[in-house]
């Protein structure tokens, strides 16, 4: 199976319906904003931006600094804008973060990248890239596959509503459980079939390539998204 622009531009169409509701990965941008510890002026990048979930909660979170999103499918530059067009201070782009020119992006205080290096062909060249990006000071925060096994995933989800959703909540979920479980068999056969093309790194081999761009790590968690991802989050001196 190819696992190239034509597969993200029909899946991003099923994930931009279904992520905003997805326990997991909510968490997963509240850990990594909570620990990026960014002003709400600084000037941010979304590096595979996907339908935007991540800028959205920045934006909840009352941020008010430029922020540029990158992606190249176009589902999911539609999405995105779709998603975030009451706001001026928002530019999403449509590119290929390994074939683009990073030397014309704008330098900034943040650059995210979440969930998008393991389907790279190569990603530790755009790791380079984006650290080139980075202002004095400014902060990296990536997160990509750690664990294939992303059945996890959909039970993490059930668990949290199990545990914590109020009665409305519940029943929204039991309407949406077809759909999770859904993308769980998808994600698992998707695994499958191109594994060996997932670039699967733990902890330890996402802050080795971070730290070789001159960066210092500030937080790392070698179990978010539920036990599958390796977030890490690093500072230019
Ligand atoms: C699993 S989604 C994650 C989206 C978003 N970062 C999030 O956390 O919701 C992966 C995204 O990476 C994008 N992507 C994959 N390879 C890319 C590339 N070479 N250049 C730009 N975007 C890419 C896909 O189109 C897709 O939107």
């Amino acid at each position: 199976m190819q696992f190239g622009k034509e597969f993200w531009d029909v899946y991003t169409q099923l994930y931009a319906l279904w992520m905003p509701h997805f326990v997991p990965h909510r968490q997963l941008l509240d850990e990594l904003l909570a620990h990026a510890r960014i002003s709400k002026h600084a000037s941010v990048i979304d590096a595979g931006c996907g339908p935007g979930l991540l800028i959205t909660r920045l934006l909840e979170q009352g941020h008010e600094g430029p922020i540029y999103g990158y992606d190249f499918s176009p589902s999911a530059v539609e999405a995105a804008r779709k998603r975030l067009a009451d706001y001026a201070h928002i530019a999403i782009e449509q590119v290929d973060l390994e074939v683009m020119d990073w030397n014309r992006v704008p330098k900034a205080d943040a650059i995210f990248n979440t969930n998008v290096l393991y389907a790279l062909k190569d990603p530790e060249p755009v790791v380079r890239h984006a650290t080139s990006r980075l202002k004095p000071g400014g902060v990296l925060a990536i997160s990509t596959l750690s664990n294939p096994n992303v059945d996890l995933l959909v039970r993490a989800h059930h668990r949290w509503t199990r545990l914590h959703a109020t009665l409305e909540q519940r029943r929204a979920e039991r309407e949406q459980q077809w759909a999770f479980e859904l993308m769980g068999l998808m994600n698992t056969q998707i695994a499958r079939a191109t594994q060996a093309r997932f670039h699967v790194w733990d902890e330890a081999k996402l802050c080795s390539v971070v730290e070789s761009t001159g960066l210092c790590i500030q937080y790392r968690n070698g179990a978010a998204y539920a036990g599958t991802g390796a977030l890490v989050i690093a500072r230019a001196q």
